[in-house]
């Protein structure tokens, strides 16, 4: 236990605003995604934090993105950077049930310049999800939604992820709750869900303590 303690940096106050200096910083339309959410009230938690947003970009360029797909649009800032990841041509398809923000998130993707390469639908992601045409043309994945459905949408994307590719989980740390005893009922469907990802022998996977905790997964 001494050595995990010493090996790993407890992120404070001023360690995260040094971290956060040290990612590229928003561009002006994710700075006014970021304010219009933040407008909103308490919603605003559900958006991702920048350096994540910057990692998402990152990871998509690497992985030579053509075809992503998101489950959990809001307002779109993830959804945002995946496209600024984007190879030319591509398309990011993001699902929500709710219409309730894609103006906002259609006037930021419209001022960044990637509006065109962005596909929204609304509904429940799984009836989404398992519309898809069968086949391995999926680059990278990003699911974002509620906790309840996240082994649901691994087991559509799974089979649908070239091999290479990359499917990435949220809040897979639940604010620390995966390890607490009494864990509330999101939390335990996390719990179920990163057990069933660390079964999983189609992919490799680590889970970042980044934000909420991200899983980065690539299939075999
Ligand atoms: C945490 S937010 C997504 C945040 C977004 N990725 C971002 O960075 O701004 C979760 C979203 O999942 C959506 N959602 C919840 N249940 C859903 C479902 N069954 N199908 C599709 N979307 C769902 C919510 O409406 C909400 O917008």
């Amino acid at each position: 236990m001494t050595e995990l303690v010493n090996k790993r940096v407890t992120m404070n106050r001023a360690l995260t605003e040094y971290m956060l200096a040290q990612a590229e910083p928003p561009i002006s339309s994710q700075q006014w995604l970021i304010d219009a959410t933040a407008a909103l009230g308490a919603s605003a938690e559900m958006q991702i934090p920048h350096e994540q947003a910057v990692l998402l970009s990152f990871l998509a360029d690497i992985a030579n993105a053509v075809t992503i797909v998101e489950v959990g649009t809001f307002t779109g800032y993830s959804t945002l950077a995946l496209a600024l990841g984007l190879k030319a041509g591509g398309v990011v398809h993001t699902y929500d049930i709710s219409s309730e923000w894609s103006g906002i998130a259609s006037k930021a993707w419209a001022d960044a310049g990637v509006a065109d390469r962005i596909k929204r639908y609304t509904g429940p992601a799984l009836d989404g999800l398992a519309a898809l045409p069968a086949g391995q043309f999926v680059d990278m994945a990003f699911i974002d939604a509620d906790k309840a459905g996240y082994v649901d949408y691994w087991n559509e994307l799974v089979p649908r992820i070239r091999s290479g590719g990359l499917i990435l989980a949220d809040n897979v740390l639940y604010s620390g709750e995966v390890v607490s005893a009494a864990p509330s009922h999101n939390a335990l469907a996390i719990v179920e869900f990163n057990a069933h990802v660390r079964a999983d022998d189609r992919v490799e996977s680590v889970l970042l303590p980044i934000s909420d905790g991200l899983t980065i997964a690539r299939k075999k």
